[in-house]
């Protein structure tokens, strides 16, 4: 099976602290991480904190895609720089770049000068790159690593407003220099090249196309920019005092988790998300917790600090994502946004998952840690967010919380289909398969409706039972205000919740209409025609009927059906099986329940989960590449299987988080039946389901760890060749990077991925338990 191989070397406790080991001294750590044609090379010191992506074409590169190129990318401001080359003379592919080792740093080092214009001194690296012949700097982007983005993810954009301002000049007599004044009319980015040791190394300026040419060799460069600088969590810092052996064991790791982690906020990813997003950081935080700080300046304080700092204080929801730095001044200029505003920050609202993981998260946190309630909740809000000055983290909690009761109780009175939670009007997603065709046009998601509502609701009880979070009077009688009610309110409101909403979703089948689905999928898909693998329908069903259970992604939802009184396309549910489930296997836990009814759909919720995770795909979810997210084997839908491919985004595609959240929420599971609480579910006496539970469980940890040289990676695929000279169809999987299969019709391709994303991470925490093999 071909790999993805990631060479890693690691720099700790560099230079100045080796020099006189003092304890304040300017501490450098550095990481580098191959990704071919991508090398990253991660700084971090007292005075910045910096991520250099080389890219030099590799001869099986797409050339229209792939050409040498040097991003910095800074997580304050979320700033960055963009440098395109190309060959003076001869094709594309014929110019190689390199970062090399030299004097000036090994490869990198830090670029430091307080002679600045403005509060902040210019911080920054450098370092020299090697050129194997002549070259062009064809484009410079300085700013926003949005800007940066724009360019390379949408078509080439390039904007007048923001080049128009670059200036380039001669720069320590051999060298030029390209400087840009942001829109801030504060803020400065530099980028220069000097020749080193290089013979041949004029520069011929072109100014007045922001151009320079030079001969091959080596040239010193030096990108920084007069920004304000965020506090970076060192490695200690990010992990509890149980889990500081992880330093030495996981050492690529957990420098990757410290470069993500700052005192305000986590990043969900480098280079191309180095700033906050909602999501990512509280199911990063709920997953690896076991290891994570906490307490005053620690990493769990830093995920919910950032999410109440940025809640909006009008309606309680939270934010998905951050505009800062140069692209919001953009933005609000686009917008007509001027005077003290000018600058200002944007936070975006347009999920409908991300509200729920907030109390979740919050009770995590303080059922353990309630003498942390007062430090954190009386922070008052608006450094980050000003339109949040004046209230503290507490109020907005509060509004948080008032936003869950609102919505979700219409539900609680009347659980019709309508009642349920849809995504915004104005949206085409809302949670976390964010791609336009992610949900298969649902509109009522299953994660939200059966899993998040419910553990928020539950959370927001036992918050309340905990005092100092929410107010402790009442202050009228609307379920909103009268908080003294919530413990129990809340509570009942979740029960309702958990019983009533996953028979919206069930789909069954009997075995031979599954069969004939399956087989219809290995004639239509385009890119799968191995085996069906049909014979686990039978033995891994739900029950001895043969009975074929799955929960719909989502529901249809859309409005038009509602308008035509149809409330049967309204409800209709969208036949992906997926790995959502495990939302509810990690964030509920049925001894909550004294139903029966409701204990026996919950068993046949959880043996549907474990069959779906024995049976191999296409019959079930796990391929020999790792367990895919969504599969469309059981729709008969042309246009599912047409969309739900492995080259799409949320299609059948491996997301390393979706493992871990799987074989947690599986563990959960199975420790509830060992447990001495004074109830015991169902399912944990009945052989059959308990034992399917616990066989998929070691079948996906087994899966897991045949993939390991994946797991810190975003998203994969695999590519099937039944015709290949292996004759198992085990071998015939090949293991591919996403963005190396072209996307799925009417989709643009070509996403960069990022070499470390922070929520695959995860296996930090989320480790097999040997008790359950
Ligand atoms: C620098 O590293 C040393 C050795 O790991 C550590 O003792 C010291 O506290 C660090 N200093 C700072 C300022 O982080
Ligand atoms: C050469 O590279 C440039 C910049 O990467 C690209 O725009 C152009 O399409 C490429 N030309 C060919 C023939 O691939
Ligand atoms: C560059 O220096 C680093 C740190 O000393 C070292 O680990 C690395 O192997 C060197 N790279 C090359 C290509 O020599
Ligand atoms: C660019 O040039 C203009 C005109 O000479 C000057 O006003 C501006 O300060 C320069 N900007 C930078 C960043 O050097
Ligand atoms: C920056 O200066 C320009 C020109 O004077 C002005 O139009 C613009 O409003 C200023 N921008 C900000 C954010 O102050
Ligand atoms: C100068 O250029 C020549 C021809 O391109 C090359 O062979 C030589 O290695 C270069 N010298 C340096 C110092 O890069
Ligand atoms: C905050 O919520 C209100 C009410 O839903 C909405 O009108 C407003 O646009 C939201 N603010 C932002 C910045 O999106
Ligand atoms: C901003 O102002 C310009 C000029 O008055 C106008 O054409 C444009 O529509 C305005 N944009 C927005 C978003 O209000
Ligand atoms: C800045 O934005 C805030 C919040 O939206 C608003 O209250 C204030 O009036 C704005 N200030 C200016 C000068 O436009
Ligand atoms: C916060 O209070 C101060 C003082 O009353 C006031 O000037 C400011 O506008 C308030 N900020 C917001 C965002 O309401
Ligand atoms: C939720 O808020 C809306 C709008 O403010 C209000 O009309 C409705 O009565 C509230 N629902 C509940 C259950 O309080
Ligand atoms: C629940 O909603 C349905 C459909 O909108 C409606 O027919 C029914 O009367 C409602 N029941 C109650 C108790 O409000």
């Amino acid at each position: 099976m071909k790999q993805i191989i990631f060479a890693t070397y690691l720099v700790l406790a560099g230079l100045a602290s080796a020099q006189n080991g003092s304890s304040n001294a300017c501490n450098v750590t550095t990481q580098y991480l191959a990704d071919p044609p991508y090398d990253n090379y991660f700084y971090s010191d007292c005075n910045v904190d910096a991520q250099v992506v080389v890219t030099s074409p590799l001869s099986s590169s797409n050339l229209s895609i792939i050409g040498p190129r040097v991003v910095v990318a800074w997580p304050a401001g979320n700033s960055g720089i963009a440098v395109f080359f190309a060959p003076q003379n001869g094709p594309n592919g014929t110019l190689a770049i390199e970062l090399v080792n030299s004097t000036i740093g090994e490869p990198l080092s830090v670029y430091t000068n307080t002679d600045s214009n403005n509060d902040f001194p210019y911080v920054g690296v450098q370092g020299v790159l090697s050129f194997n012949s002549s070259a062009m700097l064809t484009v410079a982007i300085l700013g926003s690593v949005r800007t940066i983005r724009d360019f390379t993810e949408g078509p080439s954009l390039l904007r007048p407003a923001i080049q128009d301002a670059i200036n380039v000049t001669q720069y320590n007599n051999s060298g030029a220099s390209y400087g840009r004044m942001w829109l801030d009319n504060t803020t400065e980015s530099y980028f220069n090249l000097v020749p080193f040791e290089n013979d041949n190394g004029t520069i011929a300026m072109n100014a007045q196309d922001r151009n320079v040419s030079f001969g091959a060799g080596f040239y010193h460069f030096e990108a920084y920019f007069n920004y304000p600088q965020l506090q970076q969590l060192t490695s200690q810092e990010v992990l509890n005092n149980a889990s500081q052996g992880l330093i030495e064991q996981q050492p690529s790791q957990t420098t990757s988790l410290s470069f993500l982690s700052y005192s305000e906020k986590l990043l969900a990813g480098a280079w191309r998300f180095l700033t906050y997003f909602g999501r990512d950081s509280m199911i990063s935080a709920l997953l690896l917790e076991p290891v994570l700080s906490t307490g005053n300046a620690s990493a769990m304080e830093a995920v919910i600090g950032a999410v109440l700092e940025r809640i909006n204080r009008t309606d309680g929801s939270v934010c998905h994502e951050e505009t800062i730095g140069d692209y919001a001044t953009y933005l609000n200029m686009q917008n007509n946004i001027t005077g003290d505003n000018a600058t200002a920050a944007i936070f975006t609202y347009p999920m409908i998952d991300t509200d729920y993981f907030l109390p979740i998260l919050m009770d995590v946190y303080f059922s353990r840690y309630p003498d942390r309630i007062d430090p954190l909740l009386s922070t008052e809000a608006g450094l980050i967010d000003t339109t949040n000055e004046n209230l503290t983290y507490a109020e907005l909690a509060l509004f948080n919380a008032q936003k869950i009761v609102n919505i979700t109780t219409p539900f609680v009175d009347n659980q019709t289909v309508e009642n349920l939670i849809h995504l915004k009007p104005s949206e085409v997603v809302g949670q976390w398969r964010d791609s336009t065709y992610g949900l298969g046009n649902g509109r009522i998601p299953f994660d939200v409706n059966c899993a998040l509502v419910p553990a928020a609701l539950r959370a927001i009880s036992r918050l309340s039972q905990l005092g100092g979070i929410y107010p402790n009077t009442s202050s009228g009688t609307s379920v909103l205000t009268n908080y003294s009610n919530w413990a129990s309110f809340a509570q009942e409101s979740a029960i309702t919740w958990e019983e009533n909403t996953l028979s919206f979703f069930e789909l069954n089948l009997t075995v031979s209409e599954a069969s004939s689905r399956v087989n219809n999928f290995v004639n239509t898909a385009t890119f799968y025609d191995g085996p069906t693998n049909n014979a686990s329908l039978s033995t891994n069903s739900n029950d001895a009927n043969g009975t074929i259970t799955f929960y719909a992604i989502a529901l249809n939802g859309s409005m038009s059906a509602l308008e035509d009184d149809d409330l049967d396309t309204y409800s209709e549910p969208i036949p992906i099986m997926h790995t959502d489930t495990a939302f509810h296997l990690f964030l509920l836990n049925s001894t909550n329940t004294s139903s029966t009814a409701y204990a026996r759909e919950h068993t046949r919720f959880l043996n549907s989960t474990a069959n779906t995770i024995l049976r191999a795909f296409p019959a079930g979810l796990v391929t020999p590449s790792g367990m895919v997210v969504a599969n469309p084997a059981l729709s008969n839908s042309d246009v599912l299987i047409a969309n739900f491919t492995n080259s799409a985004y949320h299609g059948t595609v491996i997301w390393s988080w979706q493992l871990a959240l799987m074989a947690e929420g599986l563990h959960r599971q199975l420790a509830v039946c060992n447990s001495s609480s004074s109830f015991t579910p169902a399912y944990c006496e009945d052989a059959y389901v308990y034992n399917a539970t616990r066989a998929a469980y070691n079948v996906l940890w087994d899966n897991i760890e045949q993939n390991e040289a994946q797991l810190q990676s975003e998203v994969w695929s695999w590519t099937y060749d039944g015709n290949s000279e292996a004759s198992n169809s085990t071998d015939s999987f090949t293991t591919v990077p996403l963005g190396s299969l072209p996307p799925p019709p009417g989709v643009s391709g070509g996403t960069e991925s990022n070499v470390r994303q922070l929520w695959s991470l995860t296996f930090l925490a989320v480790r097999r338990d040997a008790e359950y093999a």
